[in-house]
């Protein structure tokens, strides 16, 4: 594995929520430079199977060269279908680790840093049809309003996308520094480094639909996982730990716990972790990404 591609967060937390059977079938979602997926084969026995996907091209130089290990270079929001097409029906445990690994936010060209000047790309599958800088300068004012405020929780969202409109007339907003410029006014003075911040995660979840993809991956989980099976999830922000939360917790993202005519809850999982987990202190001090991580676990029903 290439050295510092992505250093793996939570990692005795996650496959320790896996409770990994030597001979089950564990599904990595987010395979990235590998970290959680070699301790996961290290677990299992000669039958065991782990099944890796990562929708990122780049990841693929660090498949794990082992008789007991499958690639997949799709979308997770893929999941089912790719299972079947492999032939598997039902798997043990499925672990996601959610966002964009190390190694994607360190090259200047993915775009989704703004340590460098760059293109505003920001997707994490390169054959994905629209970068940043095309919902920059193709989304109307209302859609630009609604991404800042909701996806970036941007407290100026407004008059962000109405500057982003008005300056996109005179040149298209290509690269960090157009956009720099564009919206120069709008930048509070003294949080230049929150808000750009704030800015990129709004632009990458709808770069990448990622809130959408979460709840359609996590709905196929309940239908390909075994009972008794691991879901292991962690999230980065909150917009994604709150569907992760709710659906283990109900079933689904939004509103009450269905239940039955004998007042029986119906949900797919019981949850094993009433509060995320979080990094304890030693890990803080060594991975600075592991500060915003949240761990949660459901067992299927
Ligand atoms: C946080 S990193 C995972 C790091 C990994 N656990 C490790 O230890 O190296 C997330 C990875 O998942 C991939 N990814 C994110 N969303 C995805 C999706 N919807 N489908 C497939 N891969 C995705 C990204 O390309 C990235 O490589």
């Amino acid at each position: 594995m290439e050295n510092n591609y992505h250093v793996p967060v939570l990692l005795k937390e996650c496959i320790d929520g896996l409770n990994i059977k030597p001979d089950g079938v564990y599904v990595d979602v987010t395979f990235g430079g590998g970290g959680h997926s070699k301790e996961i084969l290290k677990k299992l026995g000669k039958d065991g199977v782990l099944i890796a996907f990562d929708q990122d091209p780049d990841a693929q130089r660090n498949k794990l060269d082992d008789p007991r290990f499958l690639f997949v270079d799709q979308n997770f929001a893929f999941l089912k279908n790719n299972l079947r097409l492999l032939g598997f029906k039902a798997v043990d445990g499925i672990l996601a680790d959610l966002g964009v690994s190390s190694h994607q936010f360190n090259e200047p060209d993915r775009g989704f840093s703004t340590r460098f000047e760059a293109a505003l790309d920001m997707r994490m599958d390169k054959q994905g049809s629209k970068t940043a800088a095309d919902v920059l300068n193709t989304y109307t004012e209302d859609q630009l309003h609604k991404i800042f405020g909701i996806y970036g929780e941007v407290k100026n969202a407004k008059s962000l996308a109405r500057a982003v409109v008005t300056a996109r007339v005179s040149s298209p907003i290509s690269t960090l520094q157009d956009f720099k410029t564009a919206v120069a006014a709008q930048i509070p003075k003294g949080k230049e480094h929150k808000y750009m911040a704030q800015v990129f995660q709004a632009l990458r979840i709808e770069v990448n639909g990622e809130i959408d993809v979460l709840e359609r991956f996590l709905e196929q989980t309940a239908e390909v996982l075994k009972p008794g099976g691991r879901l292991v999830v962690m999230s980065y922000h909150s917009l994604e730990d709150r569907p992760v939360k709710n659906f283990l917790a109900k079933g689904k993202f939004r509103g009450e716990v269905e239940k039955d005519f004998y007042g029986n809850q119906q949900k797919p999982f019981t949850v094993i972790t009433r509060k995320a987990v979080v990094a304890n202190d030693e890990e803080l001090e060594k991975n600075s990404r592991s500060r915003s991580a949240k761990l949660r676990i459901g067992e299927k029903i």
